[in-house]
């Protein structure tokens, strides 16, 4: 029997994985097959086909066609079928929210959630196909004219991660399609039905609208054509968003072949708390960056550097959060809930790990600190770990799960030299009424994150914002702000209306 969620959104027990354009799906039976399951029970909820060899070169190649049509269409028509998409999303909002939660495991107002970040980030590329703006400037030879112009790059590929299943692609999707991209998506092998289900979504509207194709979609069941993806040098973009290690050759594969890429990587996010700092603010947004998405954010708060003087307080009030938390553990598209499972065993086993050596290191754990094998799914408690230095490898190292290390500080200088201690650099986070202090922590010498915010938690970014991180973070930007600008490519242009041909820099070539 086919999962009442997927039937909502018109799939079945078995799909295809790949969108090859033209209203057209796959008949590829024998390149594999992906099973995704519902984190919750571990049950299968559907056969996914994974594409073949074929099917990919068929993407590229109606990519590329589709470009030849896409590039030249003007950007507000372009922006006009990411409205679309926005309106059809709007439509299927609970169900596709439902499956992202069913699918990923996070709780249904999160997969809402997600899904509404999709619409918002529609909606901005909506205004932005109007203001893809390049500046003009003068020219130092007289009777001349310089511009600057934002050109359609061509095919973007997108490689997303199971814990944003779709808002990370719409994120790149539709900022792209805007600039006049085509993309190629290829989603996490834990996470194809959400995937499927936009794409259905999205392309249903475009088609229905007489739009060309702009988007497609490969599942590969192994990693060869995620490499193949990776090393095509007809693909001009590799947008990455994923684990450090992968990342890393992502990067540097792309950068042998002369590409771009746009890279998502590990985030070690911090908070820091001092002693002015308004607990009622403080406490639920230490609890909702560490524990909410079971701590499968990479913005999600995972070092948190409190005051001396306020520690033992923190700490305290953390627990008694924590256990009421604990209560509300359970099925993610449940009412109540606040916390649904990990994506899988292994993840569970690098919680129990990571615990491990915390404790190995003189932690202590203060809560939770265990799997939930009372039932069935990838559970487990949401852990606060306290007497565990910064510089300790498990602190260094990000642990996609619920663990919090609570490290005392005694001077500001200290707290923010140890939030930027670590080799990542996404999210960062202060609590305090010291605009001292706040300022410090924004300026030059502050944090060294791609985001950084004062009295607000280290999650829950908005799309207006660019999104992405220094060092090992990855250094990309996607989402809002000028984020666009990775999607086009940049031409400066001179034109002479004079009768004369001024050299540049006054030099003389006389024949
Ligand atoms: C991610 O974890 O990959 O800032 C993205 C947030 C979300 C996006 C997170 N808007 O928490």
């Amino acid at each position: 029997m086919t999962h009442a969620v997927l039937s909502a959104l018109g799939l079945g027990n078995e799909e295809s994985g790949t969108y090859l354009g033209q209203g057209e799906w796959s008949k590829t039976r024998d390149a594999g097959v992906i099973e995704p399951t519902d984190p919750s029970t571990g049950e299968v909820l559907a056969k996914v086909h994974a594409s073949s060899e074929a099917d990919y070169e068929k993407i590229v190649e109606r990519a590329r066609e589709s470009f030849k049509v896409w590039r030249t269409t003007p950007a507000p028509r372009r922006g006009e079928a990411i409205r679309l998409c926005a309106n059809a999303l709007r439509e299927n909002k609970d169900a596709l929210g439902s499956l992202v939660s069913l699918e990923m495991g996070k709780i249904k107002p999160e997969g809402d959630g997600e899904v509404q970040e999709m619409i918002d980030i529609a909606d901005f590329a909506v205004g932005l196909s109007r203001q893809l703006y390049g500046l003009t400037m003068h020219s130092e030879r007289p009777g001349h004219r310089m511009y600057e112009q934002y050109h359609p790059l061509g095919v973007v590929g997108i490689i997303s991660a199971f814990n944003f299943p779709v808002a990370v692609w719409s994120w790149n999707a539709f900022i792209a399609a805007v600039c006049g991209d085509i993309c190629i998506w290829k989603p996490s092998p834990k996470t194809p039905l959400t995937a499927i289900a936009s794409m259905k979504i999205c392309n249903d509207a475009l088609r229905e609208a007489g739009f060309p194709d702009i988007f497609f979609l490969f599942n590969d069941a192994g990693t060869e054509l995620a490499q193949k993806f990776v090393d095509d040098k007809r693909i001009g973009l590799i947008s990455f968003t994923g684990s450090t290690a992968v990342g890393r050759k992502v990067g540097e594969r792309v950068a042998a072949r002369m590409g771009r890429s746009l890279l998502e990587l590990g985030g070690n996010n911090a908070m820091i708390v001092d002693e002015s700092a308004d607990m009622k603010l403080a406490i639920p947004a230490i609890v909702f960056g560490a524990v909410g998405t079971a701590g499968q954010r990479c913005t999600s708060t995972r070092r948190l550097f409190v005051h001396e003087k306020v520690h033992d307080e923190i700490v305290e009030k953390l627990v008694s959060a924590y256990k009421q938390v604990e209560g509300k553990i359970g099925d993610p598209n449940a009412a109540g809930t606040l916390m649904g499972p990990l994506i899988d065993d292994a993840s569970v086993q690098r919680y129990l790990g990571a615990i491990e050596k915390a404790k190995a290191a003189g932690g202590e754990v203060r809560a939770g600190g265990e799997a939930m094998t009372d039932r069935k799914g990838h559970f487990v408690k949401p852990t606060i770990i306290t007497g565990v230095p910064n510089s300790h490898e498990v602190i260094q190292t990000e642990t996609f799960a619920p663990i919090l290390y609570v490290v005392p500080f005694k001077d500001i200088d200290e707290a923010i030299e140890m939030q930027n201690d670590v080799p990542q650099g996404l999210s960062s986070a202060m609590f305090t009424m010291n605009m001292r202090v706040a300022e410090q922590f924004l300026s030059a010498a502050g944090s060294d994150c791609g985001i950084a915010n004062v009295n607000i938690g280290t999650s829950g970014a908005e799309i207006g914002g660019a999104f992405g991180g220094e060092k090992e973070t990855g250094g990309g930007r996607e989402s809002g702000s000028d984020a666009w600008k990775v999607y086009m490519r940049r031409q400066t242009n001179t034109i002479n209306y004079s009768d004369a041909l001024p050299l540049a820099q006054g030099i003389k070539f006389d024949l």
